[in-house]
């Protein structure tokens, strides 16, 4: 049998400030009945410390679920559009602090379709002999981005990092095919022009840049043909059926966008996962953290058949069609959490809204 590359261990790391849709009422015009109608999200989750926390937090439990030592580990990569640094990446940091002291480091940006894209790369890697144990973190600290009085874009986004190892497998499990795909012109839907190089020094502090752009309605029809076109080809290159498919783990980017995106597929949701109620949408986290709830809450059997499929900034979509191995307890636990905290997400968020207030003079006071 060819070798494959098989997810052996799986983690995710939520950091603790909560932030429900009664929250966002205090800071902007919406209501709770509003954004649960058109996204299906009640809550997303803050952090308090860096993306490169979450992103350790995540792997070291991937780590303990696969029975691995960090110094087994032959690559790190991480997943992620907003990285604590350019330079060093996140995942050369995570690589030293887990002391991964074997392993090649290095940061993948597809936006939400991150993790997907790392998959495809990791999975080659594994499938060519190149590297025989990986580790694929997902890890956004987003919160850092919004505009928090903007009510078009701050109601979607959390926190959050989820992993996957990969190794090989030669019964057959593991990924059986991707799609990928880019439509570098549609770009301007999602723009973060905070962290890239254009501009002047002065470029960041202007609040009217910093924020993340986003065209939601453009981004909905792009992202439900985008994942379901995606999806199918996946199906077909894998030699499946829609039938053959045990469970889909979308990216979470709006309740309705899976709905819609799924029933084009002609997949009931019954076998779709769905966990952004509580989370939001957390980008190149929210597969693999899916991946995690999923498999805790046994939606996943030893030989299912999973598609991951996402859309995202760039834009960029992808999807992995794989067989699921004969893991799906964990061989250990990670105990350690993330430092304490005693902010609540108002005094988290408050020097964002100062930072913000100039672009809305004409709304009232916030909290
Ligand atoms: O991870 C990949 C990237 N993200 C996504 O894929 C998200 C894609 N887009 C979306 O999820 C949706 O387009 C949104 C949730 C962002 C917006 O939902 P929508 O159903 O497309 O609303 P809309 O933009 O058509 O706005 C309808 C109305 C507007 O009011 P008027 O002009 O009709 O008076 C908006 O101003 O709803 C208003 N509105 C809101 N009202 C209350 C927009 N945001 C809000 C809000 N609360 N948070």
């Amino acid at each position: 049998m060819a070798r494959r590359a098989t997810i052996t261990g799986w983690g995710k790391c939520v950091p603790p400030i909560s932030l429900s849709n009664a929250d966002l009422e205090r800071f902007m015009e919406t209501s709770d009945e509003w954004i649960v109608e058109r996204t299906g999200i009640r809550n997303r989750q803050l952090s308090h410390v860096e993306n490169t926390d979450l992103a350790e937090l995540a792997a070291l439990r991937a780590l303990a679920c696969a029975g691995l030592e960090a110094s087994e580990l032959d690559l790190v990569v991480v997943a992620t559009c907003t990285p604590e640094l350019l330079c060093p990446s996140v995942a050369a940091m995570v690589q030293d602090r887990i002391g991964a002291t074997n392993a090649a480091a290095f940061d993948l940006n597809a936006a939400c379709s991150g993790f997907v894209y790392g998959t495809s790369v990791v999975a080659g890697m594994v499938e060519s002999g190149f590297a025989e144990r990986v580790l694929l973190v997902g890890a956004e600290k987003l919160h850092y981005a919004m505009d928090y009085r903007d009510r078009g874009t701050a109601i979607l986004f959390g926190d959050g990092a989820g992993a996957a190892v990969f190794e090989p497998s030669s019964d057959g499990d593991g990924v059986l095919a991707v799609d990928l795909g880019a439509d570098g012109g549609k770009g301007g839907t999602m723009l973060i022009r905070s962290m890239g190089s254009r501009g002047e020094p002065s470029f960041t502090n202007d609040p009217a840049v910093f924020g993340l752009h986003f065209e939601g309605q453009a981004v909905f029809k792009i992202a439900v043909q985008g994942i379901s076109a995606s999806a199918a080809r996946v199906v077909e290159r894998a030699g499946l059926a829609t039938d053959d498919i045990d469970l889909v783990v979308p990216h979470q980017a709006n309740a309705r966008i899976i709905d819609s995106a799924t029933r084009r597929l002609g997949i009931d949701s019954s076998r779709v996962f769905v966990n952004i109620d509580n989370l939001g949408n957390t980008a190149a986290a929210s597969i693999p953290m899916a991946i995690s709830d999923a498999l805790d809450a046994g939606r996943v059997k030893a030989g299912d058949h999973v598609i991951l499929t996402a859309f995202g900034g760039g834009v960029t979509w992808g999807s992995i069609a794989l067989r699921w191995g004969s893991r799906t307890d964990p061989v250990g636990v990670h105990e350690g959490e993330l430092p304490d905290t005693d902010q609540n997400c108002f005094e988290l968020l408050r020097d964002n809204l100062d930072f913000y207030a100039p672009l809305h003079i004409d709304k009232p006071p916030v909290v």
